[in-house]
């Protein structure tokens, strides 16, 4: 165990309560005792640990961050980004993966504002009611990153999907391609009808009226089933998907069925995981800024934090298109 206080108080010849009021600069004490404990806090080499530091200052230097699912690598990403800026700012953070349960939030915000966190960093499953009533629960600075929560007043940090959603069908559209598939992801997720408004708006200025929309859940299976769901029933040559785990398994129901990527049917997803690129053939997809969101979003807790105010603007990030083999460039 390190230097404690109780060993600069025995040092000086002071209590623990002096020697407590000369390192939190509040209080009064005389010059000499003062000199005393400075002069046992040099030779000791004493440094306050930050949960000392932060009881002191009633801060705990905790950041709590919620995500709905650790398996999908896109919020990993994220939060290597909430994690870096954290600790540049002297935090530590505390992670919550809630599996997409309204449940397992609540519990995590309860569990968030029990611990005293100073800042939470939260990104919803869907529209849980129940989680944006236990997040008003707590009045600590908080952000919400990735999917905007509609009733409440919330600062957010996202990627403008509905124009990454545009560009990534405005791209198949410019191939040729006019008989375009959606693969959505959860309706109660604002990043899905986002993406979905991105993809109407294109075909609809290309004088396109038909819509082919199927549903998974984010996750590679949903998108695997989705695609061998509509192989027979729906005609398409092209694919859009709202992430890219579905858009991969997506592709292997693609494969199984002998259809032919990216001659056959084109296909383009969207956050640009890293498996994008290793897949066979590579996924052309619409990469999301995640690691930024996630440091933005720390960013913004923390001036809250400095600031003692509980709200700040919100950020929209700029979505990029990463032309892969599963669609290639056709176009000038
Ligand atoms: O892949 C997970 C999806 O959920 C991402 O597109 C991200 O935007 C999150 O909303």
């Amino acid at each position: 165990m390190g230097v404690t206080i109780r060993d600069v108080a025995a040092k000086a010849g002071v209590s623990i309560s002096t020697a407590s009021l000369v390192l939190n600069g509040k209080g009064w004490v005389s010059d000499k005792l003062r000199k005393r404990v400075l002069q046992a806090v040099e030779e000791l080499n004493y440094r306050p640990n930050a949960m000392a530091r932060g009881l002191r200052a009633r801060e705990s230097r905790l950041l709590g961050l919620v995500i709905p699912d650790i398996a999908n690598p896109f919020f990993p990403l994220v939060v290597r980004g909430v994690e870096d800026a954290a600790v540049q700012g002297g935090y530590t953070v505390i992670l919550g993966n809630t599996d997409g349960k309204s449940e397992e939030e609540a519990k995590y915000l309860g569990l968030f504002t029990e611990k005293r966190v100073d800042g939470l960093i939260f990104i919803p499953s869907g529209s849980s009611e129940r989680s944006i009533s236990a997040l008003g629960l707590n009045p600590v600075p908080k952000v919400v990153i990735d999917r905007a929560l509609t009733g409440v007043d919330i600062p957010t940090v996202m990627t403008d999907n509905v124009r990454g959603a545009y560009m990534g069908t405005q791209h198949l559209l410019a191939n040729g391609r006019s008989r375009i598939l959606f693969i959505s992801g959860p309706e109660d997720v604002q990043a899905s009808r986002d993406r979905r408004t991105g993809y109407s708006r294109a075909l609809r200025e290309r004088g396109i009226d038909e819509e082919l929309i199927v549903f998974g859940d984010f996750s590679f299976e949903s998108g695997r089933k989705a695609m061998a769901d509509c192989l027979f029933r729906l005609e398409f040559d092209a694919v859009l998907s709202a992430n890219d785990m579905m858009a991969l398994g997506a592709m292997v129901a693609l494969s199984e069925s002998g259809i032919d990527v990216p001659n056959k049917a084109e296909l383009v997803g969207y956050d640009n995981i890293l498996f994008s690129a290793l897949a066979r053939p590579s996924l052309t997809t619409v990469e999301q800024p995640a690691y930024q969101m996630g440091f933005e979003a720390v960013q913004l807790v923390l001036e809250m934090i400095s600031s003692g105010k509980s709200t700040c603007e919100s950020k929209l990030l700029e979505p990029r298109l990463i032309v892969r083999d599963s669609s290639p460039k056709r176009y000038d």
